[in-house]
């Protein structure tokens, strides 16, 4: 492999034939550490976000960071520290966000089920924007805004029918999907939180899927979005901003999306040309911030040859890298120290016992049992889709800035895992 394909390059780099993050080696980190182990690298996520930055130089622009990709608090702690706001989807998240030092008044919350007391727990913070994403939340929302005496800003997910061209779970702009209000009922919608007591309406939102690898979906989400706000004003109706949504694909496995300041060139010489260019713009990445600023090191329990296919058994599982059993997704998989042994082809799983726990298929391998291996692409939807099946702990995660790593999450123990239950 080309130094420079390396997923995470130059973040994540072999250093005389070791795989080193930033300045460190993970062997080293693994050593004192344990596995499975997350590791991130800082300057890979402040290198993704000025990408975005480079491409809204000039502009209105708020990046609020999709904070399902990723949710640690360290993680959180580098885009509050960066003047990122953040998207949310629970008062859990918001809970975290505050926890991490952010304000709400950078939050806008996103999502298709938010229950009363997660819209008055968000309205008593005082966020800056609940994107709603069905009529019956509008009225909802507006009585129990009214019940506390305030007011809620909004804007309206639109679901601008555009096909995002990815894996149909993550495609989230499709008529057949349960995001948003279709684009025909748009115009209504806007009327109808115009006419509610407890809502103003400030904005417009879409967000058309995940992990998106070309410039046309957007450029087709753009132009109905645009449309719609230029039907919605000429109702009456002032829309302060467009929240563009996230999506941005990374590079999993040779996969060459659009960098994000090149995107938006495009996007933004559309904004201008339609007249919106100076617009109070928002986007909401998660993936293209995180995804690739962290590894997986995990260590290889057993080699075992089967009849059909040999297995490298490690120690991370589909409880803590969930995305190969949930979509197929492909991580690369590399050893930790290059050398010349001869490669095998290996089914790649962890422990839980099911068929669904594979890391990675066929793939070629020169390791033995208790040699590292570090799961690629895995600083977005990994730890924070993780889960404690089969009774595992979370791993321990590593928030690395040059020289030095920090722990963020230690291991999950049993007790951290019980706590809470009851014996009857
Ligand atoms: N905004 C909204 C409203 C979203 O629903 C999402 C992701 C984002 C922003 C961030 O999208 P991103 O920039 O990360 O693509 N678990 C799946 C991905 C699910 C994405 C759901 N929505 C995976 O592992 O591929």
């Amino acid at each position: 492999m080309n130094a420079t394909d390396l997923p995470g390059a130059p973040f994540f780099s072999y250093q005389h034939q070791q795989l080193c993050v930033e300045q460190l080696r993970l062997q080293d980190l693994a050593d004192t550490h344990g596995t499975p182990l997350f590791v991130y690298s800082k300057a890979a996520m402040l290198h993704a976000l000025a990408a975005y930055q480079r491409g809204f130089a000039g502009r209105k622009a708020k990046v609020h960071y999709a904070m399902k990709a990723n949710s640690s608090l360290g993680v959180l702690q580098v885009f509050v520290q960066a003047g990122c706001g953040f998207d949310i989807v629970s008062a859990g998240e918001l809970a975290r966000v505050l926890a991490a030092g952010g304000r709400a008044s950078d939050v806008i919350f996103s999502g298709v089920g938010k229950t009363r007391a997660e819209m008055q727990t968000a309205l008593q913070a005082g966020i800056s924007c609940f994107n709603v994403e069905s009529e019956p939340e509008l009225d909802v929302l507006s009585e129990v805004a009214v019940s506390m005496g305030k007011v809620a800003p909004v804007s309206i997910r639109v679901n601008p029918n555009v096909d995002p061209k990815t894996h149909p779970y993550i495609s989230t702009g499709l008529k057949g999907n349960k995001f948003g209000i279709a684009h025909e009922r748009t115009l209504q919608a806007y009327q109808h939180a115009a006419s509610l007591p407890g809502l103003k309406v400030t904005g417009i939102d879409c967000h058309i899927g995940s992990q998106i690898t070309t410039t046309e979906p957007y450029l087709d989400a753009l132009d109905k979005v645009l449309d719609l706000v230029e039907q919605i004003e000429a109702a009456g109706i002032a829309i302060h901003h467009l929240d563009f949504g996230g999506g941005l694909g990374i590079n999993y496995n040779g996969d060459t999306p659009p960098a994000a300041d090149d995107l938006w060139a495009r996007l933004l010489a559309r904004l201008d040309e339609r007249g919106f260019g100076q617009r109070q713009l928002m986007i909401e990445p998660g993936r293209s911030l995180v995804g690739n600023a962290g590894v997986c090191v995990s260590e290889v329990q057993f080699i075992k040859p089967g009849e059909q296919k040999n297995f490298c058994i490690i120690d991370a599982a589909m409880n803590d890298l969930p995305r190969p059993a949930m979509y197929e997704a492909f991580h690369q998989i590399v050893p930790l120290s290059l050398t010349n042994a001869p490669t095998q082809v290996y089914d790649v799983v962890g422990p839980v016992c099911e068929s669904g726990d594979w890391i990675g298929r066929d793939r070629s391998l020169n390791v033995q049992a208790g040699d590292m291996v570090a799961v690629l692409s895995a600083g977005a939807y990994c730890m924070s889709m993780s889960s404690n099946y089969n009774t595992r702990g979370r791993a321990t995660e590593v928030l690395v800035d040059g020289d030095k790593a920090h722990v963020i999450r230690s291991r999950e123990t049993a007790a951290d895992q019980m706590r809470g239950e009851h014996l009857v």
